[in-house]
């Protein structure tokens, strides 16, 4: 059985003081070893490929559950559109879109939602480049005046492109932000986990288009980088 450094770190107690809407994210520490595979199913064909679970599928979902209902006490009664980052969000964003659907039909105040698709890429192996492409976002005037939940990463590249269309509203929501020795970055208003710097796959993230078909976060081996490495 194989580990990988990865913990889930113990949140301060949470008493009467624990506010509602509290937006943090889970953390996931440095020095924890991760799930073993072997507690868990996944796809036999990535036998040997990956090193650890980092964040299993059922606590994703749940804590996706919890970010519908910050989102939808956030935004109130306004309509939403959705932008979704693909490939990588797609997964996150098909399931925030189906818990704010769920917990809108469950109350008095249904939130109109729209979806659209944008697609963005990055990365080559596991090393970012710096060629960042925006394909199939031409013509984004539909989100004039609209709130938006993006879905997604490589954000301010793609805040800047939103921006110039003038929504009403921009509010962004990613499963999850690595700690990065100096973050730049802009880091999304809702965050399902925070992870070390390690190169991640699973739940529509790849490795060369790999791992989408996992439904699991995980550590991929040194040996599944090598199988799937252009
Ligand atoms: N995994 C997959 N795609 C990514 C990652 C990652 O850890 N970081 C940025 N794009
Ligand atoms: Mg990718």
């Amino acid at each position: 059985m194989s580990a990988c450094n990865f913990a889930i770190e113990k949140r301060p107690h949470c008493d009467q003081s624990c506010p509602e809407d509290d937006n943090s994210p889970s953390i996931i520490d440095d020095d924890w070893p991760g799930y073993s595979l072997e507690l868990f199913s996944y796809p036999t064909h990535y036998a040997g490929d990956l090193q650890c679970v980092v964040v299993p599928h059922g606590v994703i979902m749940d804590r996706t559950e919890r970010l519908a209902r910050n989102i939808m006490d956030d935004l109130g009664d306004h309509d939403i559109v959705v932008l979704c980052v693909l490939k990588g969000g797609y997964q996150f964003c098909a399931d925030l879109v189906d818990k704010i659907k769920a917990l809108s039909c469950n109350s008095d105040r249904t939130i109109p939602m729209r979806v659209h698709f944008i697609r963005l890429k990055s990365y080559l192996n596991d090393q970012s480049t710096e060629d960042l492409h925006i394909l199939g976002a031409e013509d984004l005037s539909f989100l004039a005046g609209k709130g938006i939940i993006g879905t997604g990463k490589t954000l301010t590249a793609l805040l800047k492109h939103v921006k110039a269309f003038q929504p009403k509203m921009i509010k962004v929501a990613g499963l999850l932000v690595k700690r990065v020795p100096r973050r730049t970055a802009s880091l999304p208003d809702y965050v399902g986990f925070e992870i070390p710097d390690r190169f991640v796959v699973g739940y529509a993230l790849d490795y060369n288009e790999y791992f989408r078909d996992l439904n699991h976060i995980c550590v991929i081996s040194d040996s599944g980088k090598m199988k799937y490495k252009i």
